[in-house]
Formats: structure tokens, C-alpha cells, sequence
């Protein structure tokens, strides 16, 4: 009887009717897990050339070779067990991503992006334990991040970025260790900040309706971070002298916010990676900040369509790694520093729309003209420009 059985197992496992070595089957659940995705998809979506349509379960999903039957879209471990890798073709797919996406526990890589998938973003993906990149870029999922992703304690890249997600963000975030890139941008995201992943070293939520301050209890300990784009939200406040003096930071986008001052602190030593700051239209008040010309490898800075006044600093004009500066639409005042317009100044950009005098006109950097004197008085309460 035993014997007869290990025939059998060993004749189903690894032969099949032509004596063709098949290593071993796809695992039941991950079949399953499959079927249901595949039918959770509307069929009018699936065009006959795409990875989908080749999907026949009459034939085994990581069987070889793959010839006519699940060409494309997935990827097996080695010993043909398991699905490893979830990553669909963006030929527009549109269906609800299945529950029962979570009995794919093998997965490390779930890449969905650019199709039309809609609906909630199931909770129970936070069985996904092996989970290293999650991308769902580009579909038109709703419904809020679920808080059980926190528990994909393997992610280290999660791109929900450009879908219809709202409300707020999990508050375990900084649970997430392995965590090294987030894109949530182009979503409906509310609420402040939480506390981020430690390991972070892109952040980008971009485009959403966040508000609240840049809390020093969000970013504490984030000595990765090398990236931070937060422009196009409701961000309100100061931005904290701490902030720029996060040890890795090259790049930095809080553009079109409601921020209201900044501190900047010059680099602790001298020392700072900071290439490019980006805090155009937002309402911030006070003088150009000085120090900005103390990061040695600044090269682009926006101050533009803030509420800026006082004089242009001479140390901006003196700053040999500056290429790039945004200053119009603010009402600064004074001559700008000659430094701009001399024949080594390679700095592109704008002291537009400002209330300077004395900017060359044959500069490309004295475009847009300046405010109306009218409006220059009206700023500096009435009183004419007062000498800078
Ligand atoms: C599936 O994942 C588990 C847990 O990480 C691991 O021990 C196992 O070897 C994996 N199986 C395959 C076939 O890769
Ligand atoms: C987000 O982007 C859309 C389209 O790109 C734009 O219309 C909208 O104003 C942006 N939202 C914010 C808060 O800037």
C-alpha cells in the first residue's frame, strides 16, 4: 500500500505523462490566490496579447516552460513552489485587487501599477509577510491606507503614489524599519504627519491635503533621509532650524504649502549633502534667510512667491555652487548685488516681481519687472522703500 502511494506521489510530482522532470507543483493556496485575482478582473479589460490572457489554469502557473500558458506576470522560486513575484503588465487592468491576494505569502514583489484598479486596498495585504516592494502607482484605488500595512515588517519600498487614497495615514508608520522609500503623492491624504519609518531614505507625499506643522518628532532619528517632497499640501507653521540639518538631506520640496517662517542654521561643521531647496509659494515672511549660503553644495534655491523683505544677501551672490535662484514674487528692496550680473555669475533664475531697484534690465534675471511702486509702498506700510 505505502509503496503504491509513493508511486503515485512520485509519478505526480515530479513526471509528468511524458517523462518531462517537472521539480515540483505551485502550491494550492498560491493557485487559488491566482484564480482569484484573475477573476476578481473585469474580462473586457484583458486584452488577448496581455500577460493575464495567458493565464490557463488548466496548466500549472509555475510548471516550465512557459510557452503558452502564464507567459508573463509572474515569477516562481526556484524549485517551482511558490509565486515570488506578482508584476502585471500596465495595459489597463481594471477590477478590484482580491483579498485573497494575502495567500500569496511568498511574494516579495507586488507591482500593479498603471492600470485601473479601484476600490480598497484589502487589509488583509498585511499578510504578505515577505513582502520587500508594494507598487499600486497609478490605478484608482480609494478608501483609506489600511493601518495593517504597518505590518509588513519586510517592505522596504511602498508606491501608492497617484491613486484616490484619503484620510489619514497609519500611525504605526514608524514601524516599519525596513522602510526606505514611500511615495503616496497625488492622493487625498488628510491629517498631520506621524512619526516615519527610522530607515527612511525617500519621502514623498507630494500633491495630497496634509496639514499641520513639520513636527521634529516625525523626522527624529531619520539620519538616512535623503529626499523629502511634501510640496502641494497645507503644511502650516515654521520650518525648524533642525530640519535642513538632517545629516543625509540633499533634496527638499515643500513647495506651494502655507508654511510661514523658516530658521536655517548653518551646517553643523560646514558639513551638509543639501543640493537643492524648493519653498516657493508659501507665505513666508522675514528676510532671505543668510545661512542658506553656507550649504557648500547648494545649488538651487526657491524662495519664490513667499512674503519676503529686506535686501537680497550679498553672501547669495558670492556662493560659488549656486545655479539656480528663485527669488520673485516676494518685495525685496535694494540693489540687487552686482555679484549676479558679472560676466562669471552662471546663476539662471528670477529676481522678478519683487521691489528692487537698480536690477539691469538687460539681465535674464530681472524678468518679470518689478511691482508697481504703489503696491512696494502699500508693503512696507506706506513709509517709501526703506533703505536695505
Ligand atoms: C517561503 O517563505 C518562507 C518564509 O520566509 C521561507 O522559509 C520559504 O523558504 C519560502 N519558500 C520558497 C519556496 O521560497
Ligand atoms: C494637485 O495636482 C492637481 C493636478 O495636477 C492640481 O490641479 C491641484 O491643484 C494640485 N493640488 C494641490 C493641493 O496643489
Amino acid at each position: 500500500m505505502f509503496k503504491i502511494l509513493l508511486f503515485l506521489l512520485i509519478h505526480l510530482f515530479l513526471f509528468n505523462s511524458n517523462n518531462f522532470l517537472i521539480l515540483a507543483l505551485t502550491s494550492p493556496q498560491d493557485i487559488s490566490a491566482l484564480k482569484a485575482f484573475k477573476a476578481s478582473i473585469k474580462p473586457s479589460s484583458i486584452p488577448t496579447w496581455s500577460c493575464l490572457a495567458s493565464w490557463d489554469f488548466t496548466a500549472d502557473p509555475c510548471a516550465f516552460p512557459r510557452r503558452t500558458h502564464f507567459i508573463c506576470g509572474i515569477t516562481c522560486s526556484s524549485d517551482s513552489t511558490r509565486v515570488t513575484q506578482l508584476t502585471l503588465d500596465p495595459v489597463g487592468y481594471s477590477g478590484q485587487l482580491t483579498p485573497l491576494v494575502s495567500q500569496l505569502t511568498n511574494l516579495t514583489i507586488l507591482d500593479l501599477s498603471d492600470n485601473y484598479f479601484f476600490g480598497l486596498i484589502p487589509s488583509s495585504i498585511s499578510s504578505l509577510f515577505n513582502l520587500q516592494t508594494l507598487t499600486l502607482r497609478s490605478n484608482s484605488l480609494s478608501g483609506s491606507v489600511p493601518n495593517s500595512i504597518t505590518n509588513l515588517k519586510s517592505l522596504e519600498s511602498l508606491d501608492l503614489s497617484h491613486n484616490f487614497l484619503s484620510g489619514y495615514l497609519p500611525k504605526s508608520l514608524n514601524s516599519m524599519f525596513n522602510l526606505r522609500r514611500i511615495d503616496l503623492s497625488y492622493n487625498k491624504l488628510t491629517g498631520s504627519l506621524p512619526k516615519l519609518p527610522p530607515n527612511l531614505l525617500e519621502l514623498a507625499m507630494k500633491n495630497n491635503s496634509l496639514s499641520g506643522s513639520l513636527p521634529k518628532s516625525s523626522f527624529d532619528g531619520l539620519i538616512q533621509l535623503e529626499v523629502v517632497e511634501l510640496s502641494e499640501n497645507s503644511f502650516t507653521g515654521s520650518l525648524e532650524s533642525w530640519f535642513l540639518l538632517l545629516p543625509a538631506l540633499q533634496q527638499v520640496d515643500l513647495a506651494n504649502n502655507r508654511l510661514t517662517s523658516v530658521e536655517i542654521s548653518k551646517p553643523v561643521n560646514g558639513n551638509s549633502d543639501l543640493v537643492a531647496v524648493d519653498l516657493g509659494f508659501n507665505k513666508i515672511g522675514g528676510n532671505a534667510p543668510v545661512n542658506f549660503a553656507d550649504y557648500p553644495l547648494l545649488s538651487s534655491l526657491s524662495l519664490r512667491y513667499n512674503r519676503l523683505r529686506g535686501a537680497i544677501p550679498l553672501e547669495y551672490s558670492q556662493k560659488k555652487s549656486l545655479r539656480r535662484l528663485f527669488l520673485d514674487g516676494n518685495f525685496l528692496i535694494g540693489k540687487p548685488p552686482s555679484g549676479f550680473f558679472g560676466g562669471e555669475g552662471p546663476v539662471t533664475g528670477s529676481l522678478g516681481d519683487n521691489c528692487l531697484q537698480g536690477c539691469p534690465g538687460s539681465s535674464q534675471l530681472c524678468t518679470p519687472s518689478q511691482k508697481p511702486n504703489s503696491i512696494c509702498k502699500q508693503a512696507y506700510g506706506g513709509k517709501g522703500k526703506p533703505r536695505s
